[in-house]
């Protein structure tokens, strides 16, 4: 009953956490293609202070959108602001964090073969990183490195790419993925709370008293410009990281770390062609080169393949020894009634309760448990190599090895 009821809890904020994620993204594209394509109003606007407007057609309407130099003569009564979607993912975040990772199935996050940490020690190694990761940077974005937009760019990365690298080595791929994923999130949504916000803040202040913005005011919207280009950057690799859960070919190759690193930056990249297309400023080499190096990624982190003659050298596995090796590190999860007790129901929807299922889901079984050690989960059972190899050379003999 546990199991069940805590398998809805968790889809209950995953949801939630979606719903959030796409209601904070989806207004952030908007405003960022709706800053893209303003044009210059007629001359009437202008005089009333506008410097950019548009038209658009939607859900059986016209809108007529015009943006402000500085602000509009006097304060409207009901101004829009957009956070709440920001801060609400954040939050479902983190609850997904507890609730899936930290007392949902620590097999998720925790690889004894890297560390063979508890739980406590996992969260604090997590919590940790996240906390540690945003006071470096909000040290960063209050120093004089903002003044260089580039230096500070590259220097984040490297900070990323360090926290990537170093939850690789004591998390699982896929524990270090969304911990990356929740780091990255993290900045995002403190780029919102301390940086954005407050900016609009000052500003809304500065008109409300009918006054140029001083200084300050002028200052704390050039960080918060930067703050919304990093926002802006880190939107697609984000994303990426929110379906990575699905893809263990990816966080469970030896390398996932720099998988993971090299698909933050061709992601980043990508966005770069699109934020200088939008200034018409036209670079699409950027995006060949984006294409090309997505193909030498999947090019460089194919499986080896299997050879025929190596199989055919070993001596036959039977289906009785194959079935010994799923029903001692397999079944306890993968069936119809596991009896671990994190899961209610075969974890994937898949039941290894004999050797036709075995061929049916072959070419998963090969990458997950033989190519990669993902499964068993945090190898709870202590399933050997030799034994991986037999159930990769049974697999291969009976039609999945491609
Ligand atoms: C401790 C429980 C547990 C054990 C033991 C276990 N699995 Fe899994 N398995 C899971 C869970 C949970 C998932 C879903 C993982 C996910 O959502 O990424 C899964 C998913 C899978 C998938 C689907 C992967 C995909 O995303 O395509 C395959 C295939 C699989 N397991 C095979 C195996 C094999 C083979 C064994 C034994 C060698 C095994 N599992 C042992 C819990 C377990």
């Amino acid at each position: 009953m546990e199991a069940y009821l805590s398998e809805w809890l968790a889809l209950l904020v995953r949801w939630f956490h979606v719903i959030a994620g796409v209601a904070w993204i989806g207004a952030s594209f908007y405003f960022i293609w709706l800053d893209n394509h303003l044009k210059e109003p007629p001359e009437w606007k202008k005089k009333e202070g506008i410097k950019g407007d548009l038209w658009a057609i939607h859900g059986g309407g016209f809108y007529e959108i015009a943006k402000y130099k500085l602000g509009p003569p006097e304060m409207p009564k009901e101004l829009h602001w957009f956070k709440w979607e920001a801060y609400s993912t954040l939050l479902s975040g983190l609850a997904m964090l507890f609730v899936v990772y930290y007392m949902g199935s620590p097999g998720y996050l925790i690889d004894p073969a890297k560390a063979d940490l508890s739980i406590g020690q996992a969260m604090a190694i997590g919590l940790g990183a996240i906390a540690a990761v945003l006071v470096i940077y909000e040290a960063l974005i209050r120093s004089p490195l903002a003044d260089n937009g580039k230096a500070f760019g590259l220097i984040f990365f490297a900070i990323l790419l360090l926290a990537d690298w170093a939850l690789f080595q004591v998390f699982s791929g896929r524990g270090a993925y969304i911990h990356v994923g929740a780091i990255i999130g993290t900045i995002m949504v403190a780029n919102v709370f301390l940086g954005i916000i407050p900016s609009q803040w000052a500003l809304v202040r500065s008109v409300g008293k009918g006054r140029e913005p001083d200084e300050r005011v002028a200052r704390l919207a050039m960080l918060a410009k930067l703050r919304s280009t990093h926002n802006n950057y880190l939107t697609l690799p984000i994303l990426f990281i929110m379906i990575s859960n699905h893809y263990p070919v990816l966080y469970s190759h030896t390398h996932g770390w720099a998988i993971l690193a090299a698909i933050g930056f061709i992601t980043a990249f990508a966005r770069h062609y699109f934020n200088l297309r939008h200034r018409d400023i036209h670079k699409p080499w950027i995006l060949v080169v984006s294409a090309l190096l997505t193909i030498a990624l999947i090019w460089a982190v194919a499986p080896a393949p299997r050879s025929e003659t190596a199989a055919s050298d070993a001596p036959v596995v039977s289906d009785e020894a194959v079935m010994t090796v799923v029903n001692t590190h397999c079944t306890a999860c993968h069936a119809s009634q596991p009896s671990h007790p994190a899961f209610q129901s075969p974890p994937a929807g898949i039941e290894l309760k004999d050797t036709e299922a075995l061929t049916t889901y072959g070419a998963r079984i090969l990458q997950v448990a033989v190519d990669s050690h993902y499964m068993p989960l945090g190898n709870v059972t202590g399933m050997t190599e030799e034994e991986r190899q037999q159930l990769g050379q049974w697999l291969t003999e009976n039609g999945s090895g491609k």
